[in-house]
């Protein structure tokens, strides 16, 4: 029974679409079946970020309203095999219940490993629908005041939904300025927030989906979280900062 796992942050731009789409490959590689579902109606982009933009002849909307069954809507990734996207609707003012997406994932749910959902920044409607949908939730921040700021509304409305798990990614951090004292530390930000650290990205001049396993470590101790891998261990033996470091100075 795939584990559903929601992707959110109060800011829009602090990366969440790009955590949600390195974490299901991550997790393909490693022969899990994913599915990530773009739940952010309207700037919906993740079919982009993956390469998939234009497969897909279903939307989720289409099955909220019956032109499709659900499987019918999953587009299968050209290159990762056991990794699925379903795609959100740029109709944005068009009413979906989180009761109509949840029913979807959970017919889709005991076939697949993990449905990571990428939603929308904000605690608005599209916010409430994907974290009604999911059991887990993954907070995504910069370390930046206003982004975090956002952030700690958004751990805030997390506690009144009954995810079994919420977790930290700090996202962009460059460690020379957080060597320089001139960004907070991620764990600062995690207490902060009063969210465990998950994990810490460093920021990168460009991100590329085709070799991200090879550039940047910090998706694969993502993914071995969910999963208790070897990497999983490696970032508890280093701490999140080992990681971070070693990361930027592959
Ligand atoms: N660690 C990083 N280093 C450098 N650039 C990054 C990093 N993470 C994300 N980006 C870039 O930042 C931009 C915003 O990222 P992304 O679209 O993932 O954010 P988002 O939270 O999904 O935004 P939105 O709220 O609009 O949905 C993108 O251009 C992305 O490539
Ligand atoms: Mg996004």
């Amino acid at each position: 029974m795939a584990r559903k796992i929601v992707v959110t942050s109060g800011k829009g731009g602090v990366g969440k679409t790009t955590v949600t789409a390195n974490l299901g490959v991550q997790l393909a590689k490693n022969g899990y079946r994913v599915i990530v579902c773009d739940l952010d109606f309207g700037l919906n982009n993740i079919d982009v970020v993956l390469g998939v933009e234009n497969l897909a002849s279903f939307d989720v909307v289409d099955v909220v309203e019956g032109r499709c069954r659900p499987k019918q809507a999953l587009v299968r990734h050209p290159h990762y095999p056991t990794l699925y996207s379903l795609a959100s609707n740029r109709i944005s003012e068009r009413y979906v219940s989180p009761q109509a997406v949840r029913l979807i994932l959970d017919a889709l749910a005991p076939r697949y490993d993990f449905i990571l959902i990428d939603s929308p920044a904000g605690i608005d409607e599209g916010f409430h629908r994907a974290v009604a949908c999911a059991d887990e939730a993954l907070l995504v921040t910069t370390p930046h005041i206003s982004a975090m700021r956002d952030g700690a509304r958004v751990a805030g409305m997390l506690k009144s939904y009954h995810l079994q798990r919420v977790g930290l990614v700090v996202n962009m951090v460059r460690a020379d300025l957080v060597r320089r004292g001139e960004l907070l530390k991620p764990e600062e930000i995690s207490e902060a927030l009063h969210v465990p650290l998950t994990v810490v990205v460093p920021e990168e001049d460009k991100i590329f989906l085709d070799n991200v396993a090879d550039r940047c470590r910090s998706f694969r101790l993502l993914a071995n979280f969910y999963t208790g891998g070897i990497a999983g261990s490696e970032g508890k033996k280093k701490g999140f900062f080992g990681g971070l470091f070693g990361a930027l100075h592959r």
